[in-house]
Parts: C-alpha cells; sequence; structure tokens
C-alpha cells in the first residue's frame, strides 16, 4: 500500500520512521515533510489546505491510506473530503475533531457525560468574566474556545493576569476567532500525563502511557512550549489509573462521540491531571502527541501500518500492539530563543555520533540548503534513547544529545525528572 504522511515535525517524522518498517508499505510520501523524513519518505511540496489538491496527489500516486499528523488539516475537514474520494485517512471527521477544535465542545461533552475534568464556565462578554474571575479568585485558568496554537492558555498565578488575559482574547481579539468565547477553569493541582488511544469509533486499543514537559526551563519553569521533551512510560500512571482513565475517561468519551453522531477513529489523545480526586480531563488532542509520539512509536514492537490502516478501515478488532519494556526518553534540541524569537540557518552537526551512542535523532525543525543540514525552526531535533530503566535511559539520552552542536542550541537537563525521583524514592 502506498501511504501519505501529512505534517513537517518530530512526530511525523518517527511516525514515517515507523511506517518505512512495515512490509505491507510500499511507497511512502511525506508533505511537506522535513530534512528528516526526506530520509525515510518522499517529500512532496504540497499545500496540505488545498484538500483537492491532495486528493489529485493521492489518486495519481495511488495512495490508500493517508495518515494525518497536527490537528489543523482534521479541524479543516481533510479527512472528509479525502474519503469522498475514496481515500482511506487515519484521523478523524471534521465533526469529530471538534473534541480538540472546540474547547467549549469538548467540555460540554464532558459536562453532559459525567467525564471528570476541572469546572468551568463560558463567557463572550468580557464584564461578565471578569466578575465571575475576581468572585472565584486566583490560581484560575482561562483557555480560547478555538485553535490557538498551544498558546490559548493561560494558568494565572494571580487575579489580574487572569482578568489580563480575558482582555486580550474577549476584547484585544490577540486570537482572533478562537478566542471570542472563553473558558474560566478552575485551576486543577497535581501530575500530568498523556494516555493515547488507537480507536475505529468503537474498539479502543490504548497506547503506551507518557508524559511531555511543555515548559521551556528546567523543573518545568518558564513559558509553554510545543514540548521540551517526554518520556514512556510515566510511572505516575500504575495499572490501576490506566484502568480508570480508559473506563470513565476514554471509553465513555468514544462512546458519546457515536451517540452524537460523530464516530471517533484515529488517535485519540487524552491529557490528564492526576488529582487528588482521581484523573480529571485537561484537553483532548485528535492527533498524536508531539514529542509523546517519539516515546511511543519508537517502543512499538508491531506493525504501525496495520494498526493505522485497520482504525482507518473502521475495525481494529483482530489488530493487538506489542510493546518493548526499555523506558524511552526524549529530548528537545531548540533553537536558542525559542519559544520566543530565534534565529533560523545554523548548520547542525554531530548527528552521526549522536547515532552511534544508540540513540534515534528525529528532525523537528531542519531543511537541507545546499546540501548541508541547517535549523528551520523552534524545534530543531528530538533525540530518543532508551534504557533498562529510566535512569539509564536519562543517561543514554544526553550522552547522545551531547555530541550534536549548532549556534544557539538548547535543551532542558532534567527532563523524565519526575519519573527519576518515583523510581528512586
Ligand atoms: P491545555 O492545552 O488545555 O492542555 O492546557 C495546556 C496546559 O495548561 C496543560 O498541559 C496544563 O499544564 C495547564 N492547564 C490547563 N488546564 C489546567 C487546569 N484546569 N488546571 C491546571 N493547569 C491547567
Ligand atoms: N505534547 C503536547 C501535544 O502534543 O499537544
Amino acid at each position: 500500500m502506498n501511504i501519505l504522511v501529512i505534517g513537517s515535525g518530530g512526530r511525523e517524522h518517527a511516525m514515517c520512521w515507523k511506517l518505512k518498517q512495515s512490509p505491507m508499505v510500499n511507497a511512502l510520501y511525506c508533505a511537506p515533510g522535513n530534512g528528516g523524513t526526506a530520509a525515510e519518505a518522499i517529500n512532496v511540496e504540497l499545500d496540505t489546505g488545498d484538500h483537492e489538491a491532495v486528493v489529485r496527489f493521492c489518486a495519481e500516486k495511488e495512495i490508500t491510506l493517508v495518515a494525518v499528523g497536527p490537528e489543523l488539516p482534521l479541524s479543516r475537514g481533510i479527512a472528509d473530503d479525502l474519503e469522498k474520494a475514496g481515500v482511506k485517512v487515519f484521523g478523524p471527521s471534521y465533526a469529530a475533531a471538534r473534541l480538540e477544535s472546540s474547547k467549549i465542545f469538548a467540555k460540554e461533552l464532558m459536562g453532559s457525560n459525567g467525564i471528570p475534568t476541572a469546572a468551568f464556565r463560558i463567557f463572550e462578554d468580557f464584564e461578565k468574566a471578569e466578575e465571575y474571575i475576581r468572585a472565584q479568585g486566583a490560581p484560575i485558568v482561562v483557555k480560547a474556545f478555538g485553535l490557538a496554537a498551544g498558546k490559548g492558555v493561560v494558568v494565572a498565578d494571580d487575579v489580574e493576569e487572569a482578568v489580563r488575559a480575558a482582555r486580550e482574547m474577549l476584547v484585544d481579539e490577540k486570537f482572533g476567532s478562537a478566542g471570542q468565547k472563553i473558558i474560566v477553569e478552575e485551576f486543577l493541582t497535581g501530575e500530568e500525563a498523556s494516555i493515547l488511544v488507537v480507536t475505529d469509533g468503537e474498539n479502543i486499543l490504548p497506547l503506551v502511557s507518557s508524559q511531555d514537559h511543555k515548559r521551556a526551563g528546567e523543573g518545568d519553569t518558564g513559558p509553554n512550549t510545543g514540548g521540551m521533551g517526554a518520556y514512556s512510560p510515566a510511572p505516575v500512571v500504575d495499572e490501576k489509573l490506566f484502568g480508570d482513565v480508559i473506563e470513565n475517561i476514554v471509553k465513555p468519551t468514544i462512546k458519546a462521540m457515536r451517540e452524537e453522531e460523530k464516530p471517533y477513529k484515529g488517535v485519540l489523545y487524552v491529557g490528564i491531571m492526576i488529582t487528588d480526586e482521581g484523573p480529571k480531563v485537561l484537553e483532548y488532542n485528535v492527533r498524536f502527541g508531539d514529542p509523546e509520539t517519539q516515546v511511543i512509536l519508537t517502543r512499538l514492537k508491531s506493525d504501525l501500518a496495520e494498526l493505522m490502516k485497520a482504525a482507518a478501515e473502521g475495525d481494529i478488532s483482530g489488530v493487538k500492539a506489542e510493546w518493548d519494556d526499555d523506558e524511552y526518553v526524549c529530548v528537545v534540541l531548540a533553537s536558542g530563543g525559542y519559544p520566543g524569537s530565534y534565529e533560523k540557518g545554523k548548520e547542525i552537526s554531530g548527528i552521526r555520533e549522536a547515532e552511534k551512542e544508540g540513540a534515534l535523532v528525529f528532525h523537528a525543525g531542519t531543511a537541507l540548503r545546499d546540501g548541508r543540514l541547517v535549523s528551520s525552526g523552534g524545534r530543531v531535533l528530538n533525540v530518543v534513547g532508551k534504557g533498562r530503566g529510566i535512569k539509564e535511559a536519562v543517561e543514554n539520552t544526553y550522552r547522545a544529545a551531547g555530541k550534536i552542536h549548532f549556534d544557539g542550541m538548547y535543551y532542558r537537563k532534567d527532563i523524565a525528572h519526575r519519573a527519576v525521583a518515583r523510581t528512586a524514592a
């Protein structure tokens, strides 16, 4: 079968790397891809916002399965348009993608199906939002209802910060239409984890647990980023908790989507906070996590193409997933200044040496310029290492990361610190 992967980050490089190993796959394409996917797939310059062009490309190359990496194409209905043309898609329809593209849809679905999440109120009117925020007090969380590239969430330590965020969204239209409505939400405390499952709309195949680090700085401080690292498994998610999340969160979500006639297929990512009252949903994503995917797919021993095809065709009941028992760590090498402004075009060296240390190096923001590999984004490379136990996995990953260099490069030195502390204790 011929497969097209849509996207251009480390997640898509990991997807291509894994798909390429499948005996089921003939030709593998990635649109637009990056400097790393070029080694696994044929990169294609395709405007993935132009669904007709994608349909034409699939017909021309006899592509029968499209695996969508990021949420944006899904939220624009790429799955619907491809399926109308007879191409199967790993990823939900426009209607089902609203679990991520509308935080209000997600919150209301949770509310009416008893799925645990932070208490919330929805506002369109700034004055009413301000009044509510002042009455509730801080800490408190303010979220834009639509897609805002991960930047539409403000966890405010004081009331003024929350009011400012609400004003920026509702009055100043900082996020455009994505901020026309906001959710003001109860602040939850606990440890976060990511639970991903593959589903055909009815059957559920849980993937291994993972945890990412969203903050730019060590000790999980500083501004939010797309993710500075991840590890799998997340030891905070023991068997009981995992079962609890599947039974009380994942299953009711998939069932509710079916009942609302928005059957969900593809991968569902549930971001949870493990509170004293049990796990609560922070967010749904309708796609693989980045960088969680880099530690999940590397642990997967089974055939990803088979799994994706089965989900896209609507029956995963015959598919099983086998996992490597080792622990995996991913460290993101970023451009100096990220997530603020940063320079691009820095020449990258040392990838071979890192690979000689046993690590996998996925590209997130790289490009080939005159035959040289240069940085082309904020998150540049993802170094993935493994070990028997989290401590060894961390050591192996950082030893490999230390071999890589580009001007201004920085990375967090404490990825998986919670897992290390938990294991030591
Ligand atoms: P979201 O995109 O909704 O997952 O929010 C991004 C990040 O903000 C999450 O990963 C959490 O770290 C934090 N966050 C979101 N909602 C809450 C909440 N209700 N309480 C505490 N932290 C939150
Ligand atoms: N790592 C967080 C996300 O993919 O949304």
